[in-house]
């Protein structure tokens, strides 16, 4: 028998508004891991493409930066606050935050890191926010504060400035608590800003990062990056603790270095954006929608009757945010298309009428 091709069970040009993770992978990166096969590389990260990677991860985030892939970004983020935190320390972040809600307990179930949530209007910290959780320093009978944590895109859809984010930073580092960032969705803040991604994180103060690739166009692939090397330690040693050692890395490293080395990220982040913006301008204006929250980059939350909800979900697959509100969050990937987003807005219209 010769080789078995694969059936196509999906229809590749249906699209979804669930998840930037529905999308497929960018045919850049495909063909970066198709060029880095054949042959053998040393395993476990000591191959050529993972040593080319810290070059890469450092011209965007400046000459102290290291980056360890992983595999996903709740380990990401896992692995960053244990290197940062001590047994006896805790994380404050939002409420809304990913590592609070959507990572299954894994911060404290795996990682053993208790968290200490503030509520937020818009899925953001502020200083004044941080400080309903910055106390208790020095009673052993609390957590003690050791990092905030905030994501950027926020998972609100809601986008931190470079100010907002420094002012963050300096004062968290007042008090003697690190910053952990979010960045699953980091490029798409940056892309919408228009500003470097050093902007968002090392030029503010920014001590660890998880980094996403895969939302936007990687196979799969994260990666925690120290920014600060006195903010972290043993992380060399905790991915493997955390499973997250990949032992062919350099399919990971590979990805990364198309995502990176040139505009992918870019290109890839500022069409999910305009998307996003496209989607929320075509439906504003429908009677029976409410667009309740800023549409800063590719995610757009919606609220409608619960009928209509029901009917389009039929047709394009979309979660319910808020089962109790109605309310609904669209996101837009880096495959989306104008004529997808106008398909789309035509029948949360049919859906209406
Ligand atoms: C803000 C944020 N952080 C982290 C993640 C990473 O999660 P995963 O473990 O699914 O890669 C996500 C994915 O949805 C996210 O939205």
């Amino acid at each position: 028998m010769g080789p078995h091709p694969v059936t196509v069970r999906h229809d590749p040009a249906l699209k979804a508004f669930a998840s930037d993770n529905y999308a497929g992978v960018h045919p850049e990166i495909l063909a970066a891991i198709a060029e880095a096969n054949g042959g053998h590389q040393i395993a476990y990260g000591d191959d050529v493409y993972t040593e080319a990677l810290q070059d890469v991860f450092r011209r965007h985030f400046g000459e102290r930066a290291h980056a360890w892939p992983v595999f996903n970004g709740t380990a990401a983020n896992v692995v960053s606050l244990r290197a940062m935190t001590a047994h006896w320390e805790a994380v404050i972040c939002a409420e809304t935050a990913h590592i609070h809600t959507d990572e299954g307990g894994a911060p404290e179930v795996t990682g053993g890191i208790k968290l200490l949530t503030v509520p937020t209007p818009d899925g953001k910290l502020t200083p004044e926010l941080i400080d309903r959780q910055a106390w208790g320093f020095g009673d052993v009978h609390r957590a003690q504060p050791r990092v905030v944590s905030i994501s950027n895109t926020t998972e609100l859809g809601t986008v931190y400035t470079p100010e907002e984010v420094a002012a963050i930073c300096t004062h968290a580092h007042g008090l003697g608590l690190l910053v952990h960032l979010d960045g699953s969705r980091l490029t798409n803040a940056a892309a919408a800003l228009d500003v470097p991604m050093r902007a968002l994180t090392t030029d503010a103060g920014v001590d660890v990062l998880s980094f996403g690739g895969t939302k936007i166009g990687m196979l799969y692939g994260e990666a925690v990056v120290v920014l600060n090397p006195e903010a972290a330690t043993g992380v060399d040693y905790l991915r493997k603790t955390f499973m997250q050692l990949s032992s062919k890395m350099r399919f990971v490293s590979a990805q990364f270095e198309a995502l990176l080395s040139g505009d992918l990220w870019l290109r890839n982040a500022r069409r999910a954006n305009a998307m996003g913006r496209r989607l929320a301008e075509a439906v504003s204006g429908l009677p029976g929608v409410e667009v309740p929250r800023p549409v800063q980059a590719n995610a757009v939350f919606a609220i409608l009757p619960r009928d209509v909800t029901e009917r389009l979900q039929k047709r394009f697959r979309f979660y319910t945010w808020n089962e109790a509100t109605g309310e609904v969050r669209w996101m837009c990937a880096f495959d989306t298309t104008e004529e997808d987003v106008d398909a789309f807005a035509a029948a949360v219209a049919e859906e209406l009428a």
